[in-house]
């Protein structure tokens, strides 16, 4: 018999159907954007290289690649415990990121459509795997009885607003990101088979491959607009945004760092990996990338880290709202006081390096 204790229990809209997690500053975003100013954008500087990777996505190599084999016909009650609740949780920031990116991208395909052919057909084939990853998470989060309303997701969710520029970008680094993340899990669990606790890491090798030809694809479409890489405001902007999604995620992971152990993983080197692999990729097109080598980047991360723990202690307390604001308030200002600091890490130049390979 099952130990229904060793199961934790979620919160359900109705049943089988999870209650998404709550919205933090951390959580996956959607987006929208200024559909007109993007549909009027001159892609002619790198439209051959645009027109090459359209070609590639209308080639589709992953057509056929997420089927759920028999490897998914068993039963995951094994996981269990906090095992199982940092499982779910992966699933559902994974549905949530990979669906926000689907959304996204097929908005642009249907807005973009008979005004920029070539984007449109682009963003459209781009949700097409978006929305195959989705589906592949969501339904493994069916092995562990429960699912995402997407659509209750689509409807609920606050949608940030990103002028064009920023949204590339922003959804560079998360392809980007994405890729080195998903490829650094399989290649693990391809050199240490026992720790594949759950299926769905082996169809990481061809997925991850989706995110790098979506993180090709912004590339190509920055390199079509000179203008957004090449001031001072440019190299301000790709601080700001390397910066964001690498903290974002290290803060994450660490605290999810149980997630990581149960693959055999440590968080912390997991991440300093991603990172240093993403932020060297960055470096292809972005003019500026960090210097994640600067001992201050993981020491003030880390304080980062200290001051989560202390504002979830005092959220959990059963201090008065007030008093509790004021408990918090220093936690707060050391987080500032950390980003600003790593903000203002000498960045390395990297579209200064002639002659290199970029
Ligand atoms: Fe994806
Ligand atoms: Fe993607």
């Amino acid at each position: 018999m099952v130990d229904s204790l060793k199961k934790p229990k979620f919160e359900e809209i109705r049943p089988g159907v999870k209650v998404p997690a709550k919205e933090t500053i951390i959580t996956p975003r959607f987006y929208t954007t200024d559909f007109e100013e993007m549909a009027k954008m001159d892609i002619s500087l790198n439209e051959e290289e645009l027109q090459a990777i359209l070609e590639e996505f209308r080639v589709d190599y992953n057509r056929h690649h997420f089927v759920r084999d028999e490897q998914f016909n068993r039963s995951w009650d094994n996981l269990d415990g906090k095992t199982r609740e940092l499982f779910v949780e992966f699933l559902e920031r994974s549905c949530t990121a990979e669906f926000s990116g689907f959304l996204l991208y097929k908005e642009l395909g249907r807005r973009l459509k008979g005004k920029n052919p070539i984007l449109a057909e682009i963003f459209t084939l781009m949700s097409r795997d978006e929305a195959r990853h989705a589906g592949f998470l969501n339904k493994a989060l069916s092995d562990f009885n429960l699912s995402l309303d997407l659509g209750f997701l689509t409807k609920s969710r606050k949608y940030t607003f990103f002028k064009p520029k920023f949204i590339f970008y922003a959804t560079y680094l998360s392809e980007k990101i994405g890729y080195w993340r998903y490829i650094t899990i399989f290649r693990h669990l391809e050199q240490n088979p026992d720790d594949m606790i759950y299926p769905i890491f082996s169809f990481f090798e061809n997925w991850c491959q989706d995110e790098n030809r979506h993180g090709d694809f912004f590339d190509a479409i920055m390199k079509a607009q000179p203008q957004i890489l090449n001031d001072w405001k440019a190299r301000l902007w790709c601080r700001f945004f390397l910066l964001s999604v690498f903290a974002t995620m290290y803060v994450n992971d660490v605290q999810r760092s149980g997630f990581y152990e149960s693959l055999g993983l440590n968080a912390r080197e997991y991440d300093k990996h991603v990172i240093e692999k993403t932020n060297d990729t960055a470096g292809r097109v972005f003019p500026v990338v960090l210097d994640v080598e600067h001992p201050d980047f993981y020491n003030s991360l880390e304080k980062c880290i200290d001051n989560n723990e202390k504002l979830k202690e005092i959220a959990a307390s059963n201090t008065p709202a007030p008093i509790k604001f004021l408990r918090k308030l220093p936690h707060y200002v050391s987080n500032g006081a950390q980003l600003i600091k790593m903000y203002f890490i000498k960045p390395i130049r990297v579209d200064r390096l002639e002659g290199t390979v970029k």
